[in-house]
């Protein structure tokens, strides 16, 4: 057994990276690395980076500066501190972060962190170490999977990646550049982690991929299954009550994706698909190969199944040559779809992405005049749809202690917060809940029914943090 070193990671982005910082932990525990929360106390600290928008290579400079003082702290008191660069920022600049910035020991792209203990290993031997091919081996196949002790700490909602990267190259996006091409994990492999998740106390998964819906992976009958048909298996997992999906794409919208919605209680009736804008001649210079009628077409399918579904998407503002009729249209889409919330960005250009060579910016100005409009649409939506919570009685998935004590926080199926007072029992449990109030974004309510205890919940404890934000892609 090798003495204990301590790791802290620090992700920054979407919930892909997330869930790979907690892949790292569980790949470096059995070579002695235990998190901590403190970083002037780590042996090892990775950054975990994010590339998609602005400022992000900046950002972690910016955090390497910071972490060379703690560098130089640990080696006067005797220590090593190592430090490593991960995640998409690595990928696409890793040369230059070694170039640039020597106080880093590793960089290590999301296709290699299986190999993390190795690239280690030679940054002690060799000095520094950089990974950023896309190997061909299956980096999920080598990964460790979580132990059952790590899981619990965890808490009762757990992201599962079925698919990575992206072949749709929108003009716009790095991701098909530094997460590569679409490969999807075989079913077999992803009902082994959510059945090992499932018998250590989770309730909810989150499958997660740069473009879910375009999942097609392998199936134990030797076909390939598309999400409908894996989302319909998971949801016979005993202890699985709720399933997720995201981010998907609207033209892989297939019909067993609108069937599992139609026939599965567990899947719910929440679905985040971004359509970026609302002008057809936009999302036709962004490659997004669909227009907004196609987008109202995919919506319509999903409500014609389910009616109490709601949606939340991602938009862009001020991409190259948006003129005020194409933003126009979009506030038209956003105002006829009426999203349960929405995420809206600046267009940033991202180096080596088609649309970073177009010559037709909007000005900061008219970007900063359109995110304000379209972001006060989409709060007014969503406060609307919060609201209507109000004196409804709705099922809420219980997850944690909250802060105030007495108080148990859990998500309804639109992933808003819903406090009650009651018991830590119910913690893992589907309760239904009377809403009583809104505060801010949380809601507050009373369990409509007595709570049937289930102490083997009751003590676990919970340093999850619910999915806040969406899946970098699609
Ligand atoms: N500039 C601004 N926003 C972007 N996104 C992706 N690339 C860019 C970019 N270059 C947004 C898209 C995507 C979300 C994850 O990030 O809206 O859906
Ligand atoms: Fe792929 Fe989504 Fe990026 Fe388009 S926006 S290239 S679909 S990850």
């Amino acid at each position: 057994m090798k003495p204990p070193r301590k790791l802290h990671i620090k992700s920054y982005g979407c919930q892909m990276n997330v869930y790979d910082a907690q892949r790292m932990v569980d790949t470096l525990a059995p070579e002695g690395f235990v998190e901590t929360a403190d970083v002037d106390d780590a042996d090892l600290v990775i950054l975990n980076t994010c590339h998609i928008r602005e400022k992000a290579s900046e950002k972690v400079y910016s955090e390497l500066g910071r972490l060379r003082t703690a560098k130089d702290e640990a080696a006067r008191n005797g220590r090593t501190m190592s430090i490593a660069v991960a995640g998409c920022v690595a990928q696409a600049e890793g040369n230059e972060i070694i170039r640039r910035a020597p106080v880093v020991d590793v960089v290590v792209g999301p296709q290699s962190y299986h190999h993390l203990p190795q690239l280690l290993a030679r940054a002690k031997s060799h000095g520094r170490a950089l990974e950023t091919e896309f190997p061909v081996e299956d980096k999920f196949g080598f990964l460790a999977p979580p132990k059952p002790d790590a899981i619990r700490a965890r808490g009762i909602s757990s992201f599962v990646t079925v698919q990575e990267g992206c072949d749709k190259f929108c003009t716009f996006c790095v991701v098909p550049y530094t997460r590569g091409a679409e490969v999807s994990r075989p079913v077999g492999k992803i009902i082994d982690d959510v059945q090992r998740l499932a018998d250590n106390g989770v309730r909810e998964i989150t499958l997660i991929g740069q473009n879910v819906n375009a999942y097609h992976g392998e199936g134990p009958d030797g076909r390939i299954w598309p999400l409908g048909t894996l989302l319909r298996r998971l949801a016979e997992i005993p202890g699985i009550v709720r399933l997720r999906y995201s981010t998907s794409h609207p033209r892989d919208v297939d019909e067993t994706l609108i069937e599992a919605h139609r026939d599965l209680p567990a899947l719910m009736p929440f679905v985040h698909l971004p359509v970026q804008s609302g002008s057809d001649r936009v999302l036709a210079v962004m490659n997004r190969k669909h227009t907004a009628d196609d987008y109202r077409r995919v919506i319509d399918r999903f409500r014609d199944v389910r009616q109490d579904i709601a949606f939340s998407s991602d938009f862009i503002v001020g991409f190259p040559g948006e003129t005020e009729e194409d933003f126009s249209a979009t506030l038209a889409l956003v105002t006829q779809i009426g999203y349960a919330g929405a995420y809206s960005f600046k267009y940033s250009p991202r180096p080596g992405t088609p649309a970073a060579d177009m010559r037709e910016t909007v000005s900061a100005a008219e970007m900063d005049e359109r995110l304000v409009r379209l972001q006060e649409l989409i709060d007014s939506q969503q406060s609307a749809f919060n609201k209507a919570m109000i004196g409804r009685t709705v099922d809420v998935l219980f997850e944690r202690a909250a802060r105030n004590p007495g108080q148990i926080v859990g998500r309804t199926a639109y992933l808003q917060p819903a406090h009650v007072m009651a018991p830590a029992g119910i913690i893992g449990q589907v309760l239904p809940v009377k809403i009583e109030s809104l505060e801010r974004y949380s809601l507050l309510g009373e369990l409509a029914a007595a709570a049937p205890m289930q102490p083997a919940f009751a003590e676990m404890k919970s340093s999850h943090v619910a999915p806040s934000n969406i899946t970098t892609g699609a």
